[in-house]
């Protein structure tokens, strides 16, 4: 017989749900495109992989479970959608921006989705001081330090 889940868990895994379905899109389209160019690989292409996996994947179910279940209140269902929309938008714009050799889109990306970075930190304030806490923040400070790299990296890749 199942045990029902209790509602608090229900509600939680509820707010972590546009993500983790997000992410698995995301790494779905991450193996059809690695599946597709595997007999000619290009740059760009190969990184895109990368990205969707570790980015627009790994990072965004890590960051979408984490919010949903560290805190003591969870954020409102509008700061997730607003929380969304930054990380996946900054996400379409860093990846067509590098596709397109678009630095400028890049940045505008960038831009959206450190944005989105921050709502994930005020997004589990109040969660305590335990180790998973220290994990959520680690997520979050790789994911800060590999877009600014991933930036300047950008524009010295068209400058040069
Ligand atoms: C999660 C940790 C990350 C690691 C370890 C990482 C690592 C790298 C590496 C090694 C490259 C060079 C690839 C090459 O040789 O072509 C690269 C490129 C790039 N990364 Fe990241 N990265 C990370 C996260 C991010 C994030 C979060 C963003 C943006 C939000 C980003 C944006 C970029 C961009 C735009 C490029 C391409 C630059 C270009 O050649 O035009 N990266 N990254």
């Amino acid at each position: 017989m199942n045990t029902p889940l209790p509602s608090d868990l229900r509600t939680r895994l509820g707010a972590a749900r546009p993500f983790l379905l997000t992410a698995l899109v995301a790494l779905l389209i991450a193996g059809f495109v690695a599946a597709a160019v595997a007999h000619a690989p290009t740059r760009p292409l190969v990184w895109m992989v990368a990205y969707l996996v570790l980015v627009a994947g790994v990072a965004q179910g890590v960051l979408g479970l984490g919010q949903a279940l560290l805190p003591v209140q969870l954020p409102t269902t509008r700061w997730c959608t607003a929380e969304w929309l930054l990380f996946n938008g900054g996400n379409a714009g860093v990846i067509a921006g590098t596709l397109l050799a678009a630095p400028a889109l890049v940045a505008v990306g960038t831009a959206l989705f450190v944005a989105a970075l921050l709502a994930f930190l005020l997004g589990v304030r109040g969660a305590g001081r335990g180790w998973l806490l220290h994990a959520f923040r680690a997520v979050l400070a790789v994911t800060c330090l590999g877009a600014c790299v991933g930036l300047a990296l950008s524009f010295a890749r068209v400058a040069a």
